[in-house]
C-alpha cells in the first residue's frame, strides 16, 4: 500500500444536492477525484482532490491525436455498509493494455489498486445502495503533453472520477445489426477501450437511434458476416438451450462481464459455446423459432436482455419466454458483485 496519498478535501460536500433515488448513469460526480501525473519520464504519486476541472493547454496532445484510454468499474455497499469491486485488478491490467496500444506509459499497479482504495474510503456516502445503482467508476488517462507534433505525448495525467449511477438503458434494447459501418479492424485499436473507439461509433449509432434502435450490434470489417460484440457491451446469443458468445479478438473488447458469465453459465450446467456466430445464423434462427434469447453484458449495462434486432430492413422480436437467462445470470452475478451470495470464484473484492 502506498502511504503517500496526499489528500485535499473539499470545503462543501455537494452530497445533499444529489437525489439518490433518481440517479441517472454517470452524470452527477463524488467530492472527490484522483489524480496522478507522468512527468519527466515517470508517474508521480496520485493525489486526491476536491472534483473539479482541469486546465490544459490547447496544443495537449489528446485533443489532436486522441491518445485516450479508459475504464469502467463499479463500487457496491452490502447491508453492513462494506465496499465491495469486482475483480479490479482485471481492470488495472486492462487499462495498461490499452495504453500500451496508444503508446501511453502503463501506469503502476499499487497507483491505480491503492489510489482507487483510498478515493473510495473517502467519498462512500457517496455509493448508492438502491437496488440496481451503484458507484460507476471512471479511471482514465490521457495526453496531457503538448505540441503539434504527431508523435506520443511527453505528459500524461491518471484520472480517476466516480458517479452514483443508476441503470444505464431504461427499458427495453432494441439493436440495428450493422451492414455497413465498421467499429474495429484486424491489426486496429478495437481490443482496447480507447476514446476514440467510441468517438467512432456515435455517427452509427445516431444514424440507428434515429431508426429506433438504442445500439448497433458491429460485425466484422470485412464482409459484415460475423456478430462481434454492441457499442458498450459484449453480446450473448441463445439458440436453443446453448448460450453462444464470439471468441475475443484484435476486434472486441475482452469483457470483464464477458468472460464472468461465460464461466457462471459453465458452473450452472448451461451449455456454452465461445465460436463464432454468422449473422446468417441468428437471422435463421428467429426465422425457425430457435433463437431464444439474445443478450449484452458489460459493467455500466450489467447483462441486458434485447428485445428485438433489425437486419436489411426487417425487425426480428425475441419471444418473451417464461424465465430467461438473461435474468438468472444477471441475478447470479449482481448477488455476487453486491455480497448477497458466495462468491466461489474469488471475484469480489473488500475495499
Ligand atoms: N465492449 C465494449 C465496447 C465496451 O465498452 C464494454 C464496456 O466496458 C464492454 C464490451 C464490456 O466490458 P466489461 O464487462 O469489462 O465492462
Ligand atoms: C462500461 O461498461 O463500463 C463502459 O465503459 C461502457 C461505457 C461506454 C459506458
Amino acid at each position: 500500500m502506498i502511504n503517500d496519498i496526499e489528500i485535499i478535501k473539499t470545503k462543501s460536500s455537494k452530497i445533499n444536492e444529489v437525489d439518490f433515488d433518481d440517479l441517472k448513469f454517470g452524470s452527477v460526480f463524488s467530492d472527490h477525484m484522483l489524480v496522478c501525473d507522468y512527468k519527466d519520464g515517470k508517474w508521480h504519486a496520485p493525489k486526491i482532490m476536491p472534483y473539479q476541472p482541469l486546465t490544459l493547454d490547447p496544443s495537449a496532445k489528446i485533443f489532436h491525436y486522441g491518445q485516450s484510454v479508459f475504464e469502467g468499474m463499479k463500487a457496491y455497499k452490502d447491508a453492513d455498509e462494506n465496499v465491495w469491486l469486482f475483480r479490479p485488478e482485471d481492470n488495472c491490467n486492462r487499462l495498461n493494455i490499452s495504453s500500451k496500444r496508444l503508446s501511453i506509459p502503463e501506469l503502476p499497479k499499487a497507483y491505480f489498486m491503492d489510489g482507487l482504495i483510498t478515493l473510495l474510503k473517502l467519498d462512500k456516502d457517496w455509493i448508492p445502495t438502491n437496488e440496481g445503482s451503484s458507484l460507476y467508476i471512471r479511471p482514465f488517462v490521457f495526453a496531457s503533453g503538448q505540441g503539434f507534433h504527431a508523435s506520443p505525448a511527453d505528459e500524461y495525467k491518471f484520472i480517476i472520477c466516480t458517479a452514483p449511477s443508476g441503470s444505464y438503458f431504461s427499458g427495453e434494447v432494441k439493436v440495428l445489426i450493422e451492414e455497413k459501418y465498421s467499429r474495429s479492424a484486424n491489426g486496429g485499436v478495437g481490443f482496447a477501450k480507447a476514446g476514440g473507439n467510441y468517438a467512432g461509433q456515435f455517427y452509427p449509432t445516431q444514424l440507428a437511434k434515429a431508426k429506433g434502435y438504442q445500439q448497433v450490434i458491429w460485425t466484422d470489417d470485412h464482409k459484415h458476416e460475423y456478430i462481434e460484440e454492441a457499442g458498450a457491451m459484449n453480446i450473448f446469443i441463445r439458440i436453443n438451450d446453448t448460450l453462444i458468445t464470439g471468441p475475443t479478438s484484435d476486434r472486441i473488447l475482452d469483457g470483464i462481464t464477458r468472460k464472468s458469465i461465460i464461466e457462471l453459465a459453465e458452473s450452472e450446467n448451461i451449455p456454452v459455446e465461445v465460436r463464432k456466430i454468422t449473422v446468417t445464423e441468428v437471422v435463421d434462427a428467429a426465422k425457425n423459432g430457435s433463437l431464444k434469447e439474445m443478450f449484452g453484458a458489460g459493467t455500466a449495462a450489467v447483462v441486458s436482455p434485447i428485445s428485438a434486432f433489425g437486419y436489411k430492413g426487417t425487425d426480428y422480436d425475441l419471444p418473451k419466454l417464461e424465465s430467461t437467462y438473461a435474468d438468472f445470470l444477471k441475478k447470479r452475478i449482481t448477488d455476487i458483485q453486491t455480497n448477497k451470495a458466495e462468491d466461489p470464484f474469488g471475484w469480489r473484492y473488500k475495499v
